[in-house]
């Protein structure tokens, strides 16, 4: 029995809850039970109880409603009111049957003994009650909600002209009608070297070599740009670049953020799955599924050794560890941070793929959005037991906790079970290394340390028997409410498409997270293709069709085109999830290859919504280092790998050492570190990753020139770019500025620009043509790499 405090009554009034579903009764009883329900037990409590006990009669007696199951479940001040499955025990049946000390229920007329036994046979049969809304309010709230755009199926729209009549791209047609009825058309089209830039950076994150650029220019095809694209989908720079974005979408570092900042040991894996996924063209919904439950997809235990795949499918599994979480590094965990780790995982990851705001129902019912405190709580117990708060997998090995840690170490079976098992002598010897036996072992440790930095940085189910998930009053774990089954949202839920979250796919695991997968990647999701077609919207064009990326509910925008917003998300879906595909059909438009016009619009009148517009852009702070060591000629293009540690420099600054020999790799290969961000990449919006990170900001502050102008970075890549200029181009004047106008800008200079050069050059000795010194082309280079033009694609 649990006391309840006097607080909490007014809010039972209230009515708070959603129910989950009765406690899964064997089939026959189950239906015997709600037979019994519906004919008897419900027409009892109408008439004899619900006066004093219900919404309807408005009077929670006790603090008791009877009209929901969570009003008996969660009970009134003596707590349950039943207990299924045991009669006896239950406070309702004993105050009915007047042989509890103090209680007799009703006050007044008791029951006949014939509806006290249907009440008794009902309770032993598991007391199943199939009313799942306690709260007028939160069923209109949940009605109503139902409603709102984001939860109803995708249709596909009449595409204007799609009869064949007209040689224009679906994507233009949409968006063309949308225009011409505010009296705005579309942008001609953009010139082949505007393309080309915008193409590259889109897709590789880097600047076009000149002579692609040149060669694109030339070409009278008129195919010539889906070559292109096709080209730049095929390198395997574009899984650089989109698997950076995703890695914002799920919120990526590989460091805890608490205490420390500790390093996730191999945490580099996932980004190189997700890079991968990326360059392999995944299905989004495979993607999605080892993402939420690779460690599911196979018995990982009982294989002898990890093949490649193998390893990436449990990698892929960081998505759920990508979060902050207090307990990596911390050999005694509070219970609050385990709970907080568990919230975030699921808050992050719904945010990421639903676009919805689970994280405002972890304390109350969701103010805005149809989502009850207890569809929060389902979720939670859909992840409890991978991230099970009463059985805690540590990030380190502790003396009081040996193991099994979450990350799985790269070892053949008997060692990666030896390591995980036996890792108690190992942490405890480092505290008695003084001892005779301590100066042991000392190799062995250290191999055993070594080993630990091998590691896949995983989830996976610690019991297939978790403790059961409770609702948390308040959002506080010190107040655990009833129990919740893993289960659906309610909103989503559909009689006529149920999903078991109790079908495992083998006895090392519950299924529970591939459940949720598998329904999130249904293709009559109303969810999740929107969302992600949106996503990739966004990162082309800067501002998405729903202008809030992570927030589909309520207070998010609203599309600025719904029919165009569905049009993709059904196109993605029927294309197979491939977003290679669904880049081609966004980048061929016409809509993406206008020229960015904002100079010829009018100051007033409606305006060409942003989310239309392909530029001007700020490059992001990947980009734009990428691009400084790309042009310089230094850029490290290797794949994949332990990333690049970064370190306080004595000058203060953030950075890689300045002799690494990993320096010049690409951005997305550096570590990633909450608290510290790269100095250079911060002052670029390179953001700290507190949790996910749906859209970057593109500030404009001084500093960033100052970085340009005085940083280590920009000083060197000058030098670099101005010795590579030289080498390129020979000793011309004219020569050298326009190899340096085409690497950095894809162009030749013009009259005047040459002009401007030429005019800051030393003054000649006898006329003819000045002297080209060093130091005058490292001061050129700089100037051009420093430039607007260069941080911008339009
Ligand atoms: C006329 C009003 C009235 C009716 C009708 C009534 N009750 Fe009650 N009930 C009360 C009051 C008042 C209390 C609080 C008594 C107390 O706490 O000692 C209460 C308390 C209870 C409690 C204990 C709640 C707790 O946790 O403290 C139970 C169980 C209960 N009622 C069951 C029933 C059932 C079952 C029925 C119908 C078969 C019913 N009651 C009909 C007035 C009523
Ligand atoms: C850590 C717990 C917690 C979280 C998480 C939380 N709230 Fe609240 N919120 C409360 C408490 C406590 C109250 C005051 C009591 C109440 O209304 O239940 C409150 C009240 C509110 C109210 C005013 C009450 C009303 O009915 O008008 C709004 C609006 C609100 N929250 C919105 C949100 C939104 C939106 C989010 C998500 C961004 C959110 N809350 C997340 C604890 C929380």
């Amino acid at each position: 029995m649990r006391l309840r405090p006097l607080l909490e009554v007014p809010l039972l009034l209230g009515g708070l809850l959603v129910l989950a579903p009765a406690a899964p009764a064997a089939g026959d009883d189950a239906a015997r039970g709600l037979a019994l329900f519906r004919d008897h037990v419900e027409p009892i409590l109408r008439r004899s109880c619900f006066a004093c006990h219900s919404h309807e009669g408005e009077k929670a007696r006790g603090g008791l409603v009877l009209d929901s199951r969570a009003g008996w479940a969660d009970g009134g001040g003596r707590g349950p009111a039943i207990v299924p499955g045991r009669p006896s025990e239950s406070l309702l049946l004993r105050a009915v049957s007047r042989t509890h000390p103090e209680l007799a229920m009703p006050p007044e007329d008791k029951l006949t003994d014939g509806d006290i036994d249907k009440l008794r046979e009902w309770i032993a049969l598991g007391a199943p009650d199939p009313r799942r809304i306690d709260s007028p309010a939160l069923a209109r709230r949940l009605e109503e909600g139902r409603r709102h755009w984001s939860f109803q199926p995708v249709r596909r729209p009449q595409v204007p002209g799609g009869d064949g009549s007209a040689r224009v791209l679906p994507i233009d047609a949409l968006v063309a009608a949308q225009l011409e009825a505010s009296g705005l058309s579309l942008a001609p089209p953009a010139d082949r070297r505007t393309l080309i830039r915008r193409a590259y950076f889109d897709l590789a994150g880097l600047p076009p070599p000149p002579d692609e650029v040149e060669a694109f220019v030339a070409d009278p095809d008129p195919a010539a740009f889906d070559r292109l694209v096709d080209r730049l989908l095929d390198s395997p720079h574009y899984g650089e670049r989109w698997g950076r974005h995703w890695l914002d979408v799920a919120g990526f570092a590989e460091s805890s953020l608490f205490i420390g900042d500790v390093p996730r040991p191999g945490f580099w894996r996932y980004r190189d799955y997700v890079i991968r996924s990326f360059n392999a063209d995944k299905p989004f919904d495979r993607f999605v599924i080892e993402q939420l439950a690779g460690d599911e997809l196979f018995d990982w235990r009982a294989i002898p050794e990890f093949s490649p795949e193998q390893v990436d499918m449990l990698a892929a599994t960081g998505f759920l560890r990508s979060p902050p979480d207090a307990t990596d590094n911390q050999p005694i965990t509070q219970m609050d941070k385990r709970h907080a780790a568990q919230q975030a995982a699921v808050e992050v990851s719904m945010r990421a793929l639903l676009g919805l705001t689970f994280q405002c129902a972890r304390c109350h019912d969701h103010k805005f959005d149809p989502i009850a405190q207890e569809d929060y709580y389902r979720l939670i117990a859909v992840f409890q037991p991978a991230y099970d708060p009463e059985n805690w997998l540590p990030g380190i090995w502790t003396a009081d906790r040996p193991g099994p840690l979450r990350a799985i170490p790269l070892l053949p079976r008997e060692e990666r079970e030896t390591l995980m098992r036996e890792s108690l002598a190992w942490t405890t010897s480092p505290l008695d290394a003084g001892s005779d036996a301590g100066k042991a072992r000392k190799d062995e440790l250290r191999k055993k340390n070594e080993a630990f930095q091998n590691v896949i940085w995983c989830l996976f189910d610690v019991d297939t028997k978790p403790a059961p998930a409770r609702l948390l009053r308040r959002g506080n774990h010190e107040t655990p409410g009833r129990e919740v089954a893993p289960g659906l949202p309610s909103v989503f839920e559909d009689p006529e498409k149920t999903v078991s979250f109790d079908d495992p796919p083998g006895e090392w695991t519950t299924g529970r997270r591939l459940a949720l997968a598998r329904w999130l990647t249904d293709r009559d999701h109303p969810l999740t293709a929107r969302v992600l077609a949106n996503r990739v919207w966004q990162y082309h064009f800067g501002t998405g069709l729903v202008a809030t990326p992570d927030d589909f509910g309520a207070r998010g925008a609203r599309p600025v085109h719904p029919e165009l917003l569905d049009w993709l998300a059904a196109e993605l879906v029927e294309g197979g999830w491939s977003l290679k595909r669904l880049h081609r059909l966004i980048m061929l438009s016409a809509t993406y290859r206008q020229r960015t016009a904002s100079r010829e619009e009018p100051a007033s009148g409606p305006r060409v919504p942003a989310a239309f517009r392909p530029g001007p852009r700020r490059l992001e702070a990947e980009a734009i280092r990428d691009s400084l060591l790309d042009v310089a000629g230094c850029l490290d293009r290797r794949l994949f790998g332990p990333s690049v540690p970064t370190q306080r420099l004595k000058d203060g600054q953030f950075a890689i050492k300045p002799d690494h020999p990993d320096r010049f790799r690409r951005t997305v290969y550096i570590s990633t570190r909450r608290t510290h961000v790269p100095t250079f990449l911060a002052l670029f919006d390179e953001p700290l990753m507190d949790t996910n990170w749906p859209k970057r900001s593109a500030s404009v502050i001084p500093q960033q020139a100052l970085a340009l102008l005085n940083g280590d970075l920009a000083l060197e890549c000058a030098e670099r770019f101005a010795r590579r200029v030289a080498a390129e181009a020979g000793p011309g004047f004219d020569e050298r500025l326009s190899r340096a106008f085409a690497l950095a800008y894809g162009r030749a200079p013009d009259d005047e620009e040459r002009a401007l050069f030429r005019w800051s050059l030393p003054p000649a000795g006898g006329g003819g043509e000045p002297p080209a010194d060093e130091a005058f082309w490292r001061t050129a280079c700089h100037a051009i790499l420093s430039s607007n033009e260069f941080l911008y694609v339009d």
